[in-house]
């Protein structure tokens, strides 16, 4: 059973002066950080480091999709640079899935847990007419649904979705599943751009493992004490 501080993952969606900064604030408060592509391309592995010598876990959403070759080489890397969590694309089907566990799994004996893998099934920016114009016929939720299937049963240790998806993936993929959903508001935080969110305390009762919240925390005034209120919404729905 995960504390409620340890279901929140912070999304450092900034440069790296302002992540370190926020690093070292949110200290003995957060104990997971989400790094994307925007920061590792500017600053490399070595902000993965950065971030466990502020005490942080580290989710790497590098959204990694190549042929499996690659793909096993990536991961392997991106476990060594440190990633706790990482992120691939479950479009990549079955033996880049696997290549990617492949990956994980060679690095875990020189780490204490081996790096977990999250597949993102349908990016939440496509739409119905968007999967039509890639040659994708069915329904969204099938095609969500059929990719999380299979990204589970190829060696993912579970999915991002949004949180309004969090139930149904919770049933369809057990009670194991690493269920990461963004898009997360606390009641009376701005919305910025995200239109379909939830409250932490809703993400988490529909199924979500871990939630993933940036400028609520990030652009707050007080990041400690945006931290800490969702740390008590949690706590009394845990
Ligand atoms: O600032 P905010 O809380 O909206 O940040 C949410 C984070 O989750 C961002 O890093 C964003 O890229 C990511 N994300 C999202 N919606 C998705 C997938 C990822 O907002 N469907």
């Amino acid at each position: 059973m995960l504390t409620a501080s340890e279901r929140i993952i912070v999304a450092l969606d900034c440069g790296q002066e302002e992540a370190m900064s926020l690093a070292q604030r949110l200290q003995g408060h957060a104990q997971w950080v989400k790094v994307g592509m925007t920061l590792y391309y500017a600053c490399g592995p070595k902000i993965v480091q950065a971030m466990h010598d502020a005490g942080l876990k580290v989710f790497l959403d590098l959204k990694l999709h190549d042929i499996p070759h690659q793909i096993r080489g990536a991961a392997e890397a991106a476990s060594y640079a440190g990633a706790d969590i990482l992120s691939i694309h479950g479009l990549g089907s079955a033996a880049m899935i696997a290549a990617a566990r492949e990956g994980v799994q060679a690095a875990a004996s020189d780490r204490e847990e081996r790096t977990k893998l999250v597949s993102i099934t349908v990016l939440t920016s496509m739409n119905q007419e968007s999967l039509a114009s890639i040659g994708i016929e069915c329904s969204l939720e099938e095609e969500v649904q059929r990719l999380a299937a299979l990204a589970c049963a190829h060696g993912s240790d579970g999915i991002v979705c949004s949180p309004q998806e969090a139930a149904a993936m919770r049933q369809l993929l057990g009670p194991d599943a690493l269920i990461v959903t963004p898009g997360v508001r606390p009641v009376g935080a701005a919305l910025g751009d995200q239109q379909r969110v939830a409250t932490p305390a809703q993400a988490i009762a529909d199924g979500a493992s871990m939630i993933v919240v940036g400028r609520p925390i990030t652009q707050a005034h007080d990041p400690v004490g945006a931290f800490d209120a969702i740390v008590e919404e949690l706590k009394k729905t845990n």
